[in-house]
Parts: structure tokens; sequence; C-alpha cells
């Protein structure tokens, strides 16, 4: 584990083009891989939003629209999903899953960077991050981005994968990361960058306390997180 807090990740800023690449399998690799978990977990972002009317969401790195899609069914009092992300074929297809779901009304997608968020100053009652800050070159640098656009009592939650703390699930889950999916990922994606990539980039990322303390630093209090499945994600929340 890389515990540099709020250290430079070289190498990703192009990772959204990766996303591009393997847009048309990103569901279903995701749905396969978790077993099914990742839809529960994206429900469970859904159970930390507060019991206040007309709330403004902003799903930073929202991929294929699967966490604003998700917090808009679950919690009623979400008015207005803001879902932004850098690769536009994500989008795209975010695009046509709002459609079909018809909550399109509800939705307005944008191609933003995480990094510099193209929003002004305290607007947003909620800012997720699910599975995506991992990617950013500096993920410190979008904590405080993030910080900037809530209002002030506005909450923040990121999910993101993490590392089991029991020894023997921990190797059994290295295994799977390091051989299994990257395989498989390979043959079913048509990419076999991709799903390397993802083991690399979560056996390096700091999870548990070292992320909570990232949270701290960009100026969150009330910093929390609970590991979920055994440890492999966790979700962090914090308020401005
Ligand atoms: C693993 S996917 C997560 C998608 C979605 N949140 C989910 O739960 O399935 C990571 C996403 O982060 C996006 N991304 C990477 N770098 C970004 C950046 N600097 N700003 C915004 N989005 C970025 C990618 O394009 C990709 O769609």
């Amino acid at each position: 584990m890389n515990l540099a807090a709020g250290k430079i990740y070289k190498g990703k800023e192009k990772s959204f083009r990766m996303f591009d690449r393997i847009h048309r399998r990103y569901d279903l690799l995701n749905h396969l891989f978790s077993f099914g978990q990742d839809i529960i977990w994206r429900y469970k972002l859904s159970q930390g939003i507060e019991k206040k009317d007309n709330q403004q969401l902003l799903d930073l790195a929202t991929g294929t629209g699967d966490v604003a899609f998700s917090l808009l069914k679950h919690s009623p009092r979400i008015k207005h999903a803001h879902a932004c992300d850098m690769a536009q074929k994500m989008l795209q297809l975010a695009r046509k899953k709002a459609i079909k779901k018809k909550l399109s009304p509800k939705v307005s997608l944008l191609q933003g960077d995480a990094i510099n968020i193209p929003y002004v100053n305290d607007i947003f009652d909620v800012v997720t991050m699910a599975f995506g800050i991992r990617n950013v070159t500096n993920p410190s640098l979008v904590l405080t981005e993030i910080f900037r656009v809530l209002k002030t009592g506005g909450k923040a939650f990121i999910l993101e994968f993490s590392l089991p703390a029991n020894k023997i699930l921990r190797k059994l889950h290295l295994f799977y990361l390091r051989h299994i999916i990257p395989r498989v990922g390979a043959v079913i994606s048509r990419d076999k960058h991709a799903y390397r990539y993802l083991n690399k980039t979560i056996e390096t990322f700091p999870y548990g306390q070292s992320f909570c303390q990232l949270m701290q630093t960009a100026g969150f209090r009330n910093v929390r997180f609970k590991p979920l499945t055994f440890g492999v994600v966790t979700i962090y929340q914090g308020e401005k």
C-alpha cells in the first residue's frame, strides 16, 4: 500500500481514454468481477443521504452513470443529479441509460475533469465519486475541489477499492486481482492493459485511515469510513 498521502500519481492523466476503449463491456465486467456486489455498494452510498428535500447531487467520474441512477432511485430527496466524467463514450452510454430509465429530466451529463470541477463554489448538497479517485493524478486536489463545490454542511461520499484486513482473505483477493481479473478482463474487454491497470492501481492506492487523512487535510470534518464485503471496497464520508 502506498501511504504517501497526496502523492502525484504519474501515468493516470489519460486513464479516461482507457475507459472509452472498454466502455461497451464496462458494466458487464463490473457486475461479473464483483459477483453483482457493485449494485449493492452503490445502493449503500444512497443510505448516507440526509433526509432533506430538493438536494443537488454531483457524481464525479460517473462513467456510465450507475451511481447517479442508483441515488436518484433510492434517494427521492435528490432533486437533480449532475454527472461528470472525462470519457465521452462512457458518457454517451450514460445518456442512453438515462433515457431508458426515464431519468433524463433529472440528470445532466457533462464532460469535465474532477481535478478542475466545472462548477462554481458552494452549490451541491452531496458529491459522490465511485471508483474514480484512484484514477486521477492528484487525489488530494480532487478532494479540495469536492470541498469547494459543496455547500457548508454538504457531504462527500467516496467509494473506492481497498484490501481486506484479514491476511488469508487478503491473499486470496490479491490472487484474484493479479491473476484472474487481468486474464478474464483481457478476453472480454479485448484490452489487455485495462484490467492489469486495475490491480496495480488498487494495490498502490491509500485506503482506510490513510485516505481519511487526505480528506481531513482537504478540510472535511466528521470523516468516517466503512469497509464493505470483507474490505474489498470502502465507503468514506466527510462533511464541509
Ligand atoms: C472505474 S470508472 C468508475 C465509473 C463509475 N463511477 C462507476 O461506479 O462505475 C472510473 C471513471 O473515472 C473517469 N475518470 C478518470 N479520470 C478522470 C478525471 N480526471 N475526471 C473525471 N473523470 C475521470 C473515467 O473516465 C472512468 O469513467
